[in-house]
């Protein structure tokens, strides 16, 4: 089983804090796959940051960017993907993902997420009055499609990257 699913790319889920970019980078490490962060690859793209993307051209045009950086990511195949924690909200990127790779949720519990997120003004969706309700009614929102991925890890603030690249690696 493991070696089928190893030469497929292993994709991360899960909200903005989870830990996708950072856990990507240690599987990207541990196995010697290439890694690509799709926000990453939508700034260098559009030479702009995700909050400038937002503020000149909106959320859809962003999750457009977004659906095309996830295809093209994908189609190469034996990587990494780290994607932003709004791109498995949409059918199909989940469709793309299933039949590209392994799909794994960082599941993270809501304080977790808050205190990672709340120092790091680069989240555009945080913008409003009340950012920690935003990402708490973001997470109640989100969580039964995040369960819909093929494996399910939590991920919890005292844990290391390590520690959940390990609980990763073994679920896969
Ligand atoms: C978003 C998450 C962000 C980024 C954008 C929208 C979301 O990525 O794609 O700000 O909808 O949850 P991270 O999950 O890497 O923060």
């Amino acid at each position: 089983r493991r070696g089928g699913v190893m030469r497929r790319n292993i994709v991360l889920v899960g909200m903005m804090g989870a830990g996708k970019t950072a856990i990507g980078a240690e599987l990207s490490r541990r196995l010697g796959r290439p890694l690509w962060d799709t926000d990453a690859e939508i700034e260098r793209a559009a030479a702009m940051t995700i909050p400038e993307i937002f503020a000149r051209d909106g959320e859809d045009f962003f999750r457009a960017r977004e659906a095309e950086v996830l295809a093209r990511v994908l189609a190469g195949g034996d990587s990494i993907v780290s994607t932003g924690g709004g791109s498995w909200m949409r059918e199909g990127n989940r469709e793309r993902i299933g039949q590209n790779g392994v799909s794994v949720w960082l599941d993270c519990d809501a304080e977790t997420l808050w205190h990672r997120v709340r120092s790091r003004p680069t989240r555009p969706l945080l913008q409003t009055a009340d950012p920690r309700g935003t990402l708490e009614r973001l997470l109640g929102e989100r969580r039964p499609v995040y369960s819909l991925a093929d494996v399910h890890v939590t991920a919890a603030r005292g844990d290391t990257v390590e520690d959940t690249t390990n609980r990763v690696l073994a679920a896969i």
